[in-house]
């Protein structure tokens, strides 16, 4: 997207970057510097390709050299808890980092990944989440996120698949013990439900199986299928949803929200959330 709006940069242009391994597939410098030239801020937004053993470098040097903040992303979410000088509340409850903000309190880390999920998923797919029964693929770091934030929004039952059965069942113990009344088990459910999320990497890559085994849950047996990843726009498993009539949605959302919520913290200015979108859509579908 172009950027002639943006001030030119200079002695006072303030910065922000998103820091991975790998990030050069990344959508968030594009996102993000659409929402500054949207605002007229003179801030820019740049993405470093970080291994683990230079992350606290990176985010000392960062705050050394008065950036306004950073996003991070795989793999130094946990990581980066150790990390910060101070944990927000939203890092304390997710256990992971994916923000943090530099300012005379240090750096301090957010969490803005879990509330992106629910708003995505209220805005894309118009589900209510109090009382909805769930069906949840993966349970890495993105899946464990997905499965508490589900849980704190009261859905009813939660059922937890993953390909190493004992990573969801971990899950299923810490949600009995924060979320005593959400009904949650490892394994599929027999009857209907009204979501099935896939928080797996399956569907990345052109060759990968779809996360669901069908002759274990039948798409007929839910309403709403949402998908964390958005390249490719529709995994296998979105194209079998939308075969079986369900309402699906891919991750694009979550990625704007997520962007949205952080440029907020920074800049404390609201985001330009419908700039954001054009922007991310345009850095991955070429739009
Ligand atoms: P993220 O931070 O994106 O969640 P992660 O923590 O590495 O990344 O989690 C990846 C998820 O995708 C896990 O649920 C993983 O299953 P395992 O816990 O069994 O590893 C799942 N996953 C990755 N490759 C998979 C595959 N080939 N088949 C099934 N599940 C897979």
């Amino acid at each position: 997207m172009p950027q002639s709006n943006l001030p030119a940069i200079n002695a006072s242009t303030r910065l922000c970057a998103v820091i991975g391994s790998p990030v050069r597939h990344s959508a968030s410098p594009a996102m993000h510097n659409a929402a500054y030239a949207a605002l007229g801020l003179n801030w820019r937004y740049l993405a470093f390709e970080v291994d683990s053993k230079n992350l606290r470098a990176a985010i000392e040097g960062a705050k050394a050299m008065g950036f306004a903040g950073l996003n991070l992303t795989v793999p130094h979410k946990l990581l980066a808890v150790e990390m910060v000088d101070e944990l927000d509340e939203s890092a304390k409850t997710w256990g992971a980092v994916n923000t943090i903000r530099f300012g005379p309190d240090g750096a301090v880390g957010f969490n803005t990944d879990a509330d992106a999920i629910t708003r995505a998923i209220r805005e894309d797919l118009e589900l209510e989440l109090r009382g909805a029964k769930v069906l949840l693929l993966g349970a890495g770091g993105a899946g464990r996120t997905a499965a508490l934030k589900l849980a704190s929004e009261n859905v009813a039952e939660l059922f937890l698949v993953n390909r190493t059965q004992s990573k969801a069942e971990e899950i299923a113990k810490e949600i009995k013990k924060r979320f005593p009344s959400v009904r949650v088990a490892s394994g599929f459910p027999k009857a209907m439900v009204d979501l099935v999320m896939n928080a797996t990497s399956l569907g990345l890559k052109a060759d990968d199986a779809s996360p669901l085994d069908e002759k274990q849950f039948s798409l007929k047996q839910t309403r709403a299928v949402y998908d964390m990843i958005y390249q490719p726009a529709e995994t296998k498993l979105l194209a079998a949803a939308k075969a079986a009539d369900c309402k699906t949605a891919n991750g694009i959302g979550m990625l704007v929200h997520q962007g949205a919520k952080a440029f907020e913290i920074w800049t404390g200015k609201s985001a330009p959330l419908e700039v954001m979108r054009r922007a991310a859509e345009g850095s991955v579908y070429g739009l």
